[in-house]
């Protein structure tokens, strides 16, 4: 658990809304949405165009394998495009789009606009490429490997207008991370770049695939778009580029979108849990899109006039959820950018947000609390003021950091709220609903569930936890935007989620609900590690340490960091023949660098002749961490040996 700081329940802010209400009275709105989620959802769904209406608003004839909308048909592809491609929103701006390097002074050299327009061409055309040139039809699988360009939502877009099912992955992950989604998914085509821009260096994306593409049987082809320039290996029959393809694909195409069941599968999403490998979450369309529609108009409030900007990364669900179909399905002008928030300057964030005229903003908590450590000069220097609402995503956001920035970005006077999901829950789940009704706001709450999401907190036996009293979140009934399963593993599906409480989905989150019934979601309750917001498994990291031929044993923990809000501290037991030296450290560090990927950096490395376990053999996370923290170990009477727990103490205490 990443939180170390004391609630502030009693701080309530009001600010100036015309959506004002009082708690009490959302209470009441949110109890009358859950007594009959189906017929709520149903008038929600009913915004969205479907080529053909469903027939049954949810089949639960088959717990937890719900459907939404059966009988249902439309296009996510459809939705986001060729709606406001043909009709008044034509030449507005889509996307707007920069790309690093930058110049001196902290200009881009890049800019891309995008109108509905160009991207509705653009999507034909990519599909027309996928269906007549790869030969790819509907529940084909594909992955994605780009960097944030454009192309990246293009290529997304065009794979569900074909009903083809793609999995992103995040430009951070190794060879190996990516090589093992693509087995999972068997993916027939790759899509990559000879690089992508961040901080001043190329990521060397194709290099990278080269490698996971030599134990990828499943995958065909591979197309490349160019971005940096950089010569790359092409295999002869197996490797296009981009531009030499789609060179001859007129640009008036048109491929039909084709009809989608609702509860076909629109993506999948590795991400990390527990134990095992990473989970392939797959999310419907009908629901999911239903739920997006709903968080976009409640929770960002989007209108016509507006520039929204989410900073994320495509790579996880945030940016599938709330850059490419959230934003684009309501004909949003949004603003996606390359490299990172804070290079070649603190202020490249904040100049994004002056150049575009950003209006609503989601970002997260490690993001704010770097521009905090960088100080309020950088942002002072520049016009924020057409932000007119803001939400954080991730992590826990700590009060501090939530009432700097809502001092000096929200100046006291706009919305700000910190939205509680998963890549499992598809969409927002608890939130602040400037677009609805708006609460009292108070620093570092989640807020609300919102109508028609029954989320609640419980305590070990699946009762309600009471107030302000830890307890496990949980949703207890179905949602649009839930998972159908997981890839290739409904059992695991049942499992991981459905199992701690009968009838509940269990989030693997610790929450509180304070006094007045608003949730705080405090951090995660089993072995996930968010650093800087990335989710990542303690499982991931240890099977890459042991790959280093020096590691017998290894045990991952988080710890609680003031600007990431965790990293991981690794504690390795050598095999016999190796002795600790800081060269040793820096070979294991890079092997969890090549296995996972650049993104998993292990923030200390401790060498111990022992490890907490049980009996059984099973490592004791939970007294590392207790250890490290200084906060009570709790019981080891299951221990197998209690001077583990020295051993801990003494290399930390060594370190320190
Ligand atoms: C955490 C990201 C507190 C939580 C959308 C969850 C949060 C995990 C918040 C999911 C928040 C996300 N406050 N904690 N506002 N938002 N989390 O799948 O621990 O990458 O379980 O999805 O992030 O991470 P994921």
């Amino acid at each position: 658990m990443s939180v170390s700081w004391a609630l502030p329940f009693d701080k309530e802010i009001r600010i100036k809304s015309n959506k004002e209400i009082d708690i009490n009275t959302y209470k009441k709105i949110h109890e009358a949405s859950i007594t009959d989620v189906k017929s709520f959802w149903s008038s929600v769904a009913t915004e969205l165009d479907w080529f053909k209406p469903w027939e049954r608003v949810l089949d639960d004839s088959n717990p937890p394998f719900y459907k939404w909308f059966v009988g249902g048909e439309l296009n996510a592809s459809y939705l986001s495009v060729d709606r406001h491609a043909r009709g008044w929103r034509k030449n507005k701006v889509a996307l707007i789009w920069e790309g690093e390097p930058l110049d001196n002074n902290g200009n881009p050299k890049e800019v891309r606009k995008l109108t509905y327009q160009d991207l509705y061409r653009e999507v034909n055309r990519v599909a027309y490429l996928m269906k007549e040139r790869y030969k790819l039809k509907k529940g084909d699988t594909i992955a994605i490997y780009l960097p944030m360009i454009p192309e990246l939502p293009i290529f997304m877009l065009a794979a569900a207008r074909l009903g083809v099912v793609f999995t992103v992955v995040f430009s951070g992950f190794s060879s190996d991370a990516l090589a093992n989604r693509i087995n999972d998914a068997e993916a027939k085509l790759l899509i990559t770049a000879d690089g992508g821009w961040r901080k001043g260096k190329i990521v060397e994306l194709k290099n990278i695939a080269d490698k996971s593409l030599e134990k990828t049987p499943s995958v065909r082809h591979v197309i490349v778009v160019r971005r940096t320039g950089a010569k790359v290996n092409m295999v002869e029959g197996r490797d296009e580029y981009y531009d030499d393809v789609m060179k001859d694909v007129p640009l008036n195409t048109y491929v039909e979108p084709e009809r989608v069941k609702s509860e076909d599968p629109l993506y999948i999403l590795y991400t990390s849990g527990t134990t095992g490998k990473p989970k392939g979450i797959v999310h419907d369309t009908g629901g999911y899109m239903t739920l997006l529609h709903a968080t976009m108009k409640w929770v960002f409030d989007i209108r016509d006039e507006d520039v929204y900007w989410c900073t994320a990364d495509i790579g996880w669900v945030t940016g599938h959820s709330y850059i490419v179909f959230g934003p684009l399905m309501e004909g949003a002008t949004e603003v996606m950018y390359e490299g990172a928030l804070d290079y070649p300057k603190p202020d490249r964030w904040v100049s994004i947000i002056e150049r575009y005229g950003v209006s609503v903003l989601y970002t997260s908590p490690t993001a704010i609390r770097s521009f905090m450590k960088y100080g309020d000069s950088w942002i002072k220097s520049h016009d924020t003021s057409s932000v007119r609402l803001m939400h954080s995503v991730g992590e826990p956001i700590n009060p501090e950091a939530w009432e700097w920035f809502w001092k000096l970005v929200g100046r006291e006077e706009i919305p700000f709220g910190s939205t509680w999901w998963m890549t499992e829950t598809g969409g927002i789940m608890i939130s602040h609903l400037p677009g609805l009704y708006l609460i009292p706001l108070k620093p570092g709450t989640n807020g609300m569930p919102l109508p028609g999401i029954q989320a609640d907190v419980v305590d070990d036996n699946g009762n309600p936890a009471k107030p302000e009293t830890r307890g496990y979140l949980v949703i207890k009934q179905p949602w649009p935007g839930m998972p159908l399963t997981i890839y290739k593993d409904p059992e695991r599906y049942v499992n991981v989620y459905w199992s701690k409480f009968p009838n509940m989905f269990y989030a693997g989150d610790y929450a509180v609900k304070d006094d007045d019934g608003y949730f705080w979601v405090l951090g995660r309750a089993d072995e996930v590690i968010k650093v800087a917001g990335h989710r990542l498994g303690t499982y991931e990291l240890e099977s890459a340490l042991i790959e280093h031929p020096a590691v017998a044993e290894a045990a991952v923990i988080g710890v609680p960091d003031p600007i990431k809000g965790e990293v991981p501290y690794g504690f390795i037991i050598l095999r016999q023949g190796y002795s600790p030296s800081p060269q040793l450290t820096q070979e294991i560090l890079k092997t969890v660098r090549e296995k996972v990927g650049p993104i998993a950096v292990i923030d200390k490395v401790f060498f111990v002749g022992k490890l907490p376990k049980t009996r059984s053999g099973k490592i004791m996370r939970r007294v590392v961490r207790a250890v490290i923290t200084n906060s009570q170990v709790g019981d080891i009477t299951t221990l197998e040996d209690e001077a583990s727990v020295d051993e801990i103490r003494k290399a930390y205490e060594e370190f320190k």
